[in-house]
């Protein structure tokens, strides 16, 4: 697969997309705050692993995005972890296919923790552009994890909830963070 990933934001989950990408021989590039434009404009796709209040800095630094993937991994939580941010008929995953419409952008790798990235973990994913999603689905695969198909774009909103709901069992309910979602069909 010769996809170029450039990534924004080299916290959690960008370091830990990166260590799985790269062991399974992607092209992958952190942006920094700086490299932004350069890095973008060379890549396929763009992933967005930077606080949700970033996302639109981001984007207005990245130039021309037609035709590429974004990888939307934010979570709009507010402070405190008191709930989201943008809630109801909207989504930050939208919000991001609105600032970026020539892009593709899927949501994903934002329902679980961090150090829950890899093997046996589902990755729920959701977008418009069925080439882009089949990519993104290869990006979940070769980060260990099982794809699953979350719908259009649209459905950020659910998978922003899920992640809230996630949040808020690991932390306001003492669960812990080694823990994920997994889709079980019955038998
Ligand atoms: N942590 C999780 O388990 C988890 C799980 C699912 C989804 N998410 C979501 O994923 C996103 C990243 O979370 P994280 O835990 O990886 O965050 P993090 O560890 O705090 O890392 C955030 C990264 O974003 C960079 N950044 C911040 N503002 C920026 C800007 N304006 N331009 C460029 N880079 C900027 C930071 O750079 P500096 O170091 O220079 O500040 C840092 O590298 C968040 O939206 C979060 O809600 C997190």
């Amino acid at each position: 697969m010769s996809m170029k990933i450039a990534i924004a934001g080299s916290g959690n989950i960008g370091k830990t997309l990166a260590r799985h990408w790269q062991a399974a021989g992607l092209d992958v590039q952190f942006t920094g705050r700086d490299r932004i434009l350069e890095l973008a404009s060379a890549s396929d796709v763009l992933v967005l692993s930077v606080p949700w209040e970033a996302a639109a800095d981001v984007l207005s630094k990245a130039g021309d995005l037609t035709g590429k993937i974004i990888i939307d991994c934010t979570n709009p939580v507010l402070p405190a972890l008191e709930g989201l941010s943008v809630t109801g008929h909207d989504s930050a995953g939208e919000q991001i296919q609105r600032l970026a419409p020539n892009a593709h952008v899927v949501k994903c790798f934002n329902t679980l923790g961090w150090a829950m990235i890899g093997p046996g973990a589902d990755g729920f994913y959701c977008g418009d552009d069925a080439e882009a999603k089949q990519k993104v689905a290869t990006l979940v695969a070769a980060a260990g994890m099982r794809p699953i198909d979350a719908g259009p774009i649209r459905n950020a909103r659910y998978l922003e909830a899920m992640a809230m709901l996630w949040i808020d069992l690991a932390i306001k309910r003492g669960r812990g963070a080694t823990f994920t979602f997994r889709l079980q069909d019955a038998s």
